[in-house]
C-alpha cells in the first residue's frame, strides 16, 4: 500500500520480565523477552501493523513511555509485570494517554497467589488476556489490531 502507513502498536513489558526464559521457567516457560518482541514484530507484519517494543524495571519509565504514546502508536498492550497489581501511578496514565489498551499476562493470575488476583490496569483496558504463556502476547495484537480495524 504505497503511500499509506502502517498502524503501530506499542508492547510494554514491565519489570523482571526482561529475566524471562531463566526465570521461574516452570511458571513463565523458556521463551526470551527477545524471542517473545521477535515473535511479535512478525506477526505485526503479517497482520499489517508495525510493532514496537519496550521493557523496563522501572514504573516511572513505563508512565512515561505511555504517556508519550499518544499520537504515536494506535493501540497499546501491556504486561505490566508486578506493577499490575500496584501502580495507580500506571493506571491512570492509561486512562490519560485514551488509546485501546490490551492487558496481557504469560501466566493465568487468578490461578496463583489471591494478591495476583487484583489488576489496577484492568480498569484501562477493553479486555485481558491472561494464561497462555506467549500465545497472551500473541492473541493481545490480535485484539488490539481488531480495535484499531474497528475504530
Ligand atoms: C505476570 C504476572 C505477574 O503477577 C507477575 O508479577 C509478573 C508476570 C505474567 O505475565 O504472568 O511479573 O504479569
Amino acid at each position: 500500500m504505497a503511500g499509506q502507513e502502517r498502524a503501530r502498536v506499542l508492547v510494554l513489558h514491565g519489570p523482571n520480565l526482561n529475566l524471562l526464559g531463566q526465570r521461574e521457567p516452570e511458571i513463565y516457560g523458556a521463551t526470551t523477552l527477545a524471542e517473545i518482541d521477535a515473535k511479535l514484530v512478525q506477526l505485526g507484519q503479517e497482520l499489517g501493523v508495525e510493532v514496537e517494543t519496550y521493557q523496563s524495571n522501572l514504573e516511572g519509565e513505563l508512565v512515561t513511555k505511555v504517556q508519550h504514546a499518544r499520537g504515536r502508536y494506535a493501540a497499546l498492550i501491556i504486561n505490566a509485570g508486578a506493577y499490575t497489581h500496584t501502580s495507580i501511578a500506571l493506571l491512570d496514565a492509561l486512562l490519560a494517554v485514551g488509546l485501546p489498551v490490551v492487558e496481557v499476562h504469560l501466566s493465568n493470575l487468578y490461578k496463583r497467589e489471591p494478591f495476583r488476583h487484583h489488576s489496577y490496569i484492568a480498569r484501562a483496558a477493553v479486555g485481558q488476556i491472561c494464561g497462555f504463556g506467549v500465545e497472551s502476547y500473541l492473541l493481545g495484537l490480535r485484539a488490539a489490531v481488531g480495535l484499531i480495524n474497528k475504530a
